[in-house]
């Protein structure tokens, strides 16, 4: 491994890296020479498949199952990172999840699953992080920081979406969220930060992208005129994830190509 990469030496957990945002995020970060903890919920299989490019690639990594909305399967994910890794230097909150309904008909499993796995997911992982940061306090030669957290969000922290407000809502504390604890950890050397991706390529938003009839609308709210990819955010996690980012915290940086700028006003108003 190359010793002069941003992350060398440090160790990784994004959740939810079996596929889409995550996984770009957990390649961008085994590239700039993290190990990297590869949570999933459900897909194995898809898993072990990024586990195996970044080792293809030279890096170290390897799979952990756990619902990251159940505290107990959080915790035994930790503990086998600490096994394994003896640390963590940077969590990346990324598992999330949609359950649309318009929201007369929305029922309560739909609101509770939404908020557990997006929000309290995020609470469960970073409080587990924190604890282990404030322990080890910063490391000399390791990073500036005694540790990142990197909380994913959406454009949705602050577009307002009829049909997905268990979403929106998720989002939106999401915000608070990390803002707060940016606030209380700082002092600990602890930086928090929010990413806010507009649309970007995954499995969670296909049919607003699989056919050209429903790519033209999407774009239409896009002023950039191009569905993001997974390596796009990947990037921005790894950059804020370095010393290069030493001084941002408990801001949401939004990569949307400029979904949140309102274009339905560029020709109207
Ligand atoms: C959602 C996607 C959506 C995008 C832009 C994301 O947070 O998960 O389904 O395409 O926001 O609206």
């Amino acid at each position: 491994m190359n010793s002069t990469r941003s992350l060398s030496g440090q160790s990784a957990l994004v959740t939810g890296a079996d596929s889409g945002i995550g996984k770009g995020v957990a390649l961008a970060l085994a590239q700039a020479g993290a190990r990297v903890v590869i949570n999933y919920a459900h897909n194995k299989d898809a898993a072990e498949v990024t586990v195996n490019e970044i080792t293809a690639a030279g890096g170290e990594a390897f799979a952990f199952q756990a619902d990251v909305s159940h505290e107990a399967e959080v915790q035994a994910m930790f503990a086998e990172m600490f096994n394994r890794y003896g640390t963590i230097d940077i969590l990346v909150n990324n598992a999330g999840l949609q359950k649309d309904s318009k929201f007369v008909d929305m029922t309560l499993d739909q609101w509770n699953t939404v908020i557990n796995v997006n929000l309290t997911g995020q609470f469960l992982c970073s409080r587990e992080a924190a604890r282990e940061f404030v322990r080890k306090g910063v490391v000399e030669g390791r990073s500036r920081a005694a540790g990142k957290i990197i909380c994913m969000s959406s454009v949705h922290e602050v577009i307002p979406w009829a049909g997905h407000v268990n979403y929106a809502a998720s989002k939106g504390g999401i915000s608070m969220f990390m803002k707060s604890i940016a606030q209380e950890l700082a002092p600990h050397k602890i930086r928090v930060v929010g990413i806010g991706p507009g649309a970007i390529q995954t499995p969670i938003n296909k049919a607003a992208w699989d056919t050209p009839e429903a790519l033209e609308k999407l774009l239409s709210l896009i002023p950039y005129n191009r569905i993001g990819k997974p390596e796009d955010i990947g990037k921005l996690a790894a950059w804020l994830a370095s010393d290069d980012a030493d001084y941002i915290t408990g801001t949401t940086i939004f990569m949307d190509g400029g979904m949140t700028l309102y274009p339905g006003f560029a020709d109207n108003g």
